[in-house]
């Protein structure tokens, strides 16, 4: 078996452009001008060109991008202080934290990253960190959904895909990726209706004993733990939906969580890496933003 290629890349510019096109119907309904502001803490350079991409992609949309780029020795409580602004400031729709924060920051003590991510105001919380949008995820009333998660739904649904009643294997428990993307995959109605929902889930993680036996069983597995081609053929089940969320820097080489000329073999369907779920996080950025403005202007 040869697997059918997920186009990320595909299916986030079809978003992008749906997005954009809401935006101007937005703008002419006498909506303001969203606004995203990326708040950008130190000089990493890989978060600077996330950054520079994020950007660049809502200025393709129609959205006002914006980076507030601070610097690494910035206190806590300025950072802080700095993120209430923003919550205060009309103008700004959609904040966004990027992470990693600098771990010598915060004068060499360190950010508490948490504080940092709860300040944002749920309804300008774009990444769906905050408590309240992760709370109404889990009681199946979303307000944001995370960006990665939902463009694998949205990727997913769109290359015309089911997982209802099927067993979904995620591997990795983050916040930002593991934990919605289990949740949203289980409950009944999903962003894209009851296809791209209804799943049974497991969670697998670093302490899963017999990982393979239990990748082995996944209809769909969702590799999301930061470890590269971690997930072997011989893990994947024949017929099996590969969704590699890892992004992982080899020499000069980006590969995924999952080892993909042996997944190709086995796999119905699989996204590659470069160019598979990568761009729909920012596309789902974008909506977001949209989405904020437009809670906003009602609340
Ligand atoms: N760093 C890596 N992924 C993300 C993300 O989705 N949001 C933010 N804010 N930072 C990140």
């Amino acid at each position: 078996m040869t697997a059918d290629l997920l186009d990320g890349k595909r299916v986030a510019s079809e978003i992008r452009a749906e997005v954009a096109d809401k935006v101007r119907q937005f703008v002419h309904g006498g909506g303001p001008q969203p606004c995203l502001t990326a708040v950008l803490v130190g000089e990493d350079p890989a978060s600077q060109v996330y950054v520079r991409n994020k950007r660049r992609a809502c200025e393709k949309a129609g959205i006002n991008g914006r980076t507030l780029r601070l610097d690494a020795g910035i206190s806590q409580q300025k950072l802080l202080e700095t993120i209430r602004g923003l919550n205060d400031d009309p103008a700004v729709h959609g904040i966004l934290v990027q992470l990693p924060l600098p771990t010598g920051g915060n004068g060499g003590k360190g950010f508490d990253e948490r504080a940092i991510l709860d300040t944002v105001a749920p309804l300008k919380d774009v990444d769906a960190f905050s408590p309240v949008n992760v709370g109404l995820l889990m009681q199946g009333r979303p307000r944001f959904l995370p960006c990665t998660p939902h463009g694998i739904v949205q990727l997913l649904h769109r290359c015309n895909l089911s997982i209802a009643g099927k067993h979904v294997v995620v591997v990795g428990r983050s916040d930002i990726v593991g934990k919605p993307m289990a949740m949203m995959l289980a409950q009944k109605n999903g962003s894209c209706g009851s296809e791209i929902a209804n799943a049974t889930v497991t969670i697998a993680h670093s302490r899963t004993e017999d990982l393979r036996d239990i990748c082995k069983t996944a209809d769909c597995l969702i590799a999301a733990v930061g470890v590269p081609e971690m997930i072997r053929g011989d893990m994947i089940r024949e017929g099996a939906i590969v969704i590699d969320v890892g992004i992982n820097r080899v020499g000069e080489k980006l590969v995924g969580d999952v080892a993909f000329d042996e997944a190709m073999e086995v796999a119905s369907a699989i996204t590659p890496v470069p160019g598979g779920v990568g761009p729909l996080t920012i596309a789902m950025l974008l909506h977001n933003t949209l989405l904020a403005a437009q809670l906003q202007l009602h609340s």
